[in-house]
């Protein structure tokens, strides 16, 4: 990295999911203090910032997505003097801090929404977010489907309905109001006042709405929008999201101009990385122009199956989309929405394609318990609470497996999140997985991860261009960085690649070098450093 390039543009950003982290006060849930008390641990990861998903004021009806005071910590969270000693441990410790912004929707909770339900239909209490009449048959304005099921539109008790895209504790906010903008701004500036290094952008794409008068789907395809999800194909996915009116809209750039020109007024680096699902996937570049976001997540790895093909086709498309506008990608392979990377492609695969991410140009972003290569918990559908679950009549599980919280210890209580019965609960067998028994164990996925991170800065440093490698075997896949060379084997059998380097870093301890050749083990991968 060039001592321009700002702290970002190659970092290792861990994400917190507050309420699962570690529980400070014993009610069984994370929580900002909580997070403090794990300072050392977050150090000694290795990892330049923290992101913590919502803490705000929140009916916490969809995991804090659903924010009914922006500028308020919940109390199940703590308070802003926690959120404020977190954040001078943070720099204290040289680690950053990103937290979420979530411009779409507000909970219904929220001040502004209890005052447009308690007012008349046209009233501009109502006009800071998309209420409508009915249609003359009753039927809501548009045929839109939410992204979490159902129709997009809800009743107030006048009759008229609201917008949400997601749950309808979640009204859409009406970004045509100039005073959504106003707010958002001053919600910007409280938490950049507050001393935090950046934003993730929640439903970045999402703040514009168009044609809202109209039915989207043809009947035929309200079957299939129905089930519009993260597990659906990703290709019939994407066809379906093309065209809906609601996303990336032209007019959301204009507001990320402006957000822009507050970063900037900053005297310190603020990053700035939208959630956005775009089609076609080109357009993402739009988000990050030169005066606009820095970041754009890459979630096209969150579904690609481990193959060597798929893999190339993904990672070198995502160079491609940003390259017009000379940003870098972002990789991630966990988030709170999607399933755990070790449960859908296995431990040793999804190891093997982090530490191969890991020596890719741009930055990383790693969900946390992905350093203890942890699974999906199991979740009895009585302990659910993942909105997704209710509104599709269980006809998809949710979120919840994925945010079943950490556990730290092997032999305490609850593994050691919570003295008392955690929000979800933590299986048994999670104990050998805990950081206590990894940090025991030289060959865990703890140690791993570490030792990747703790090297990390002589890849970032060997410059941004890559150079990919024919390899003779059509399951490997293999570029160059500078002075190494980076390998990954997608085949359950051993390989052998000609390579006159040692090996500097590799995802399995049995990998080895022997001067001419480089042998992988299966689903493995490593970095190599090259003779000179
Ligand atoms: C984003 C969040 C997700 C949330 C949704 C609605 O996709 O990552 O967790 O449910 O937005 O806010
Ligand atoms: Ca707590």
């Amino acid at each position: 990295m060039s001592s321009q390039d700002p702290w970002w543009s190659q970092a290792v950003i861990y994400q917190i999911y507050p309420r699962s982290f570690f529980d400070s006060n014993g009610d069984g849930e994370g929580d900002l203090a909580g997070i403090a008390l794990k300072i050392e641990y977050l150090k000694s990861l290795g990892i330049d910032a923290i992101w913590l998903s919502p803490f705000y004021k929140s009916p916490n009806k969809d995991g804090g997505y659903d924010v009914s005071d922006p500028r308020m910590v919940d109390p199940r969270f703590g308070s802003l003097a926690d959120f404020g000693r977190l954040v001078d441990l943070c720099h204290e410790n040289s680690l950053r801090v990103i937290v979420d912004l979530v411009p779409n929707h507000f909970s219904s909770e929220h001040r502004w929404f209890q005052e447009a339900i308690a007012a008349e239909a046209g009233s501009p209490a109502r006009q800071r977010f998309h209420f409508r009449d009915p249609n003359s048959d009753g039927s809501p304005p548009n045929n839109w489907i939410s992204l979490f099921g159902g129709s997009t539109w809800s009743k107030a008790p006048d009759g008229q309905f609201y917008l949400h895209l997601f749950d309808q504790s979640q009204p859409d906010l009406n970004w045509e109001n100039p005073e959504v903008a106003a707010d958002f701004e001053e919600t910007l500036r409280f938490w950049l006042d507050r001393g935090v290094d950046g934003f993730r952008i929640d439903v970045a794409h999402g703040l514009v709405k168009e044609e809202i008068e109209k039915d989207h789907y043809a009947p035929e395809l309200l079957s299939d929008a129905l089930r519009l999800d993260i597990e659906m194909e990703p290709a019939r996915r994407s066809e379906i999201l093309a065209t809906v009116p609601f996303f990336n809209r032209p007019g959301v750039h204009e507001i990320y101009r402006t957000w822009r020109r507050i970063f900037d007024s900053y005297d310190r680096d603020v990053v700035s990385v939208a959630e956005i699902w775009v089609h076609p996937p080109e357009e993402a570049a739009l988000y990050v122009r030169p005066d606009e976001l820095n970041q754009v997540f890459n979630f096209d790895l969150l579904t690609t199956p481990f193959e060597a093909d798929a893999l190339f086709e993904s990672i070198s498309g995502a160079f491609s989309i940003l390259e017009p506008v000379g940003a870098l990608p972002t990789w991630a392979l966990s988030n709170h929405d999607s399933p755990r990377v070790a449960s859908r492609l296995g431990v040793s695969q999804s190891q093997a394609l982090a530490i191969f991410l890991l020596a890719l140009p741009g930055s990383f972003y790693l969900y946390n318990g992905q350093e203890l290569s942890l699974p999906d918990g199991d979740v009895l559908d009585s302990d659910r609470q993942d909105p997704v679950y209710f509104r599709t009549q269980g006809l998809q599980k949710g979120r919840d497996g994925a945010r079943v919280p950490l556990p730290w210890s092997a032999d305490e209580v609850n593994c050691g999140f919570s003295t008392a019965r955690p929000w979800l609960p933590i299986a048994e067998s999670w104990r050998e997985l805990s950081v206590e028994a990894q940090e025991k164990d030289s060959a865990s996925s703890l140690h791993l991860f570490r030792r990747a991170l703790s090297i990390r800065q002589a890849l970032v440093d060997s410059g941004s261009n890559i150079a990919w490698i024919e390899s003779q075997s059509a399951e490997i896949l293999a570029f160059t960085r500078g002075d190494f060379l980076v390998l990954l084997n997608t085949s359950r059998e051993d390989q052998d690649f000609a390579s006159d380097g040692s090996i500097y870093m590799a995802s399995n301890e049995m990998t080895s070098a022997d001067g001419s050749t480089i042998y992988l083990p299966p689903l493995s991968s490593c970095w190599v450093t090259r003779a000179k």
